[in-house]
């Protein structure tokens, strides 16, 4: 049976990267979270103090920034940065609060579409993102657009966060939500839209459980017509 790339694509906190693990293991296919990949890129920008509007500040930071995934002994996705465990730090709202902006930037996302491609050159994975669909891999063979309401959004982010230790207030993460998404979606450089042969999931009123199998499902269909 023939492999297949399947893009996972929508706003934040929708359940697109569990969905897309688990998919991934179900089928035994890799995963690949290209937020984490954005996420790294604006902690490196934040610790090195680089200007997005300096296009010199931005090539020479590109050029220093080397990110890859990494399995645990728990099987566990860990984003490593120039070598370093990032994981947990990439998570954190003050980079939450920057990324938008960094991954705006034309050349960063140049950069981080062209490492994408090189990942998926084996077929066989799950990529979760906003442009993977539209931009990255518009032949996938599977394309899939994720939305919730964006207060179900902004509640399961602060679960996620508390079961972190980050004890947020539901209205700071609400206006990081809204403005990522407006930037998201606004920017020039491929903003997040749907693309026009996904197929939309609305999650507001599903278990994670019913996403994965709906999923695993689409899965299933786009592997037999292969
Ligand atoms: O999926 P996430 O919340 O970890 O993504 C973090 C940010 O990265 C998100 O606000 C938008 C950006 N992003 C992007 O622009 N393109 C992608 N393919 C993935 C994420």
């Amino acid at each position: 049976m023939s492999k297949i790339i399947i893009a996972i694509d929508g706003y934040s906190s929708c359940g697109k990267s569990t969905t897309a693990k688990q998919v991934a293991a179900h089928l035994g296919y890799g995963y690949i979270d290209t937020g984490a990949m954005y996420r790294a890129v604006t902690l490196y920008f934040i610790q090195n103090h680089v200007s997005c509007t300096n296009p010199n500040e931005v090539s020479k930071a590109l050029s220093e920034i080397s990110i890859e995934f990494r399995l645990d002994e728990n099987q566990k996705n860990n984003t490593y940065l120039n070598g370093l465990n990032v994981e947990e730090e990439i998570r954190k709202l003050y980079v939450a609060n920057r990324v938008s902006e960094v991954s705006a930037v034309a050349e960063v996302r140049h950069a981080m579409v062209d490492q994408q491609r090189k990942m998926g050159k084996k077929r066989g994975f799950v990529m979760d993102g906003r442009d993977i669909g539209t931009v990255v891999f518009p032949d996938a063979e599977l394309k899939v657009f994720m939305t919730a309401d964006p207060l179900v959004r902004g509640q399961r982010r602060q679960i996620e966060l508390m079961e972190k230790g980050d004890l947020l207030d539901l209205e700071e993460i609400m206006q990081n939500l809204k403005k990522r998404d407006l930037i998201d979606t606004t920017r020039t450089e491929s903003p997040l839209k749907q693309a026009e042969d996904a197929e939309v999931i609305d999650t507001t009123y599903m278990t994670l459980d019913e996403q994965i199998d709906q999923v695993c499902i689409l899965a299933s269909y786009a592997i037999a017509e292969t």
